[in-house]
């Protein structure tokens, strides 16, 4: 059953989100309008990239909060999105998913949260085809050390209200410790640090 907070967090989060998303949003549009085929949103939660999709790909967007899946139900606008009321990590999806079978991943705001994300990360090295794509828009640990100690005292208050977020995660440095390699890669600051990028896996 969601919790009353979990409900709240979905209904308040494009509010939150709105001059967060001025600033990240036309990343977004640019870095999935052109994606083709079968396409994975990893943690889809209201749905926001769902407007960013073109109306000839095929969306699994698996997200396991139902009042956050509930809210994106009405970003579909008629595209081709089937929704998934599930973690990325359970094996249910393995029947879904097949390996070797997905053109591109999209993970956005999401590994700061999932609690494995080393076996997420595995996951999607199995479900890429050669040449998938892995879209990549996350925040990090900041590489400034006093702000990185502020975000380390933060986390474990900013976790209870973020729904399970993490601030001080280094998961660039764990997609690429993985096999991932950037097409295109970049880091910036909005108050906290973004990590960006388009990612293939040699196999
Ligand atoms: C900050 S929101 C980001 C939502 C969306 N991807 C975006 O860019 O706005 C993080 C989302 O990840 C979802 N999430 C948390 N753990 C997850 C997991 N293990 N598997 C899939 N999604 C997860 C949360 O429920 C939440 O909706």
């Amino acid at each position: 059953m969601s919790s009353f907070y979990s409900k709240l967090f979905a209904k308040l989060y494009d509010k939150f989100m709105v001059s967060f998303e001025e600033k990240i949003g036309k990343d977004r549009q640019r870095m999935l309008k052109n994606l083709t085929g079968n396409i994975l949103d990893v943690g889809s939660g209201t749905g926001v990239n769902f407007a960013h999709f073109n109306t000839k790909v095929h969306v699994i967007a698996v997200e396991p909060s139902k009042p956050m899946l509930d809210k994106s139900v009405e970003k579909i606008n008629g595209k081709n999105i089937e929704l998934l009321n599930l973690d990325i990590n359970d094996e249910k999806l393995h029947q879904t998913i097949k390996e070797n079978s997905l053109d591109a991943i999209v993970s956005t705001l999401v590994l700061c949260t999932i609690q494995n994300p080393d076996l997420a990360l595995e996951n999607f090295k199995k479900w890429l085809k050669p040449n998938g794509k892995l879209i990549i828009i996350e925040h990090i640990h900041s590489d400034k050390k006093r702000k990185a100690i502020f975000e380390n005292l933060l986390n474990p208050l900013w976790k209870i209200f973020a729904e399970g977020c993490n601030l001080n995660r280094h998961t660039d440095v764990l997609i690429k410790s993985k096999g991932f390699k950037p097409l295109e890669e970049h880091y910036f600051t909005i108050g906290l640090r973004i990590h960006k990028g388009i990612f293939v896996l040699d196999k």
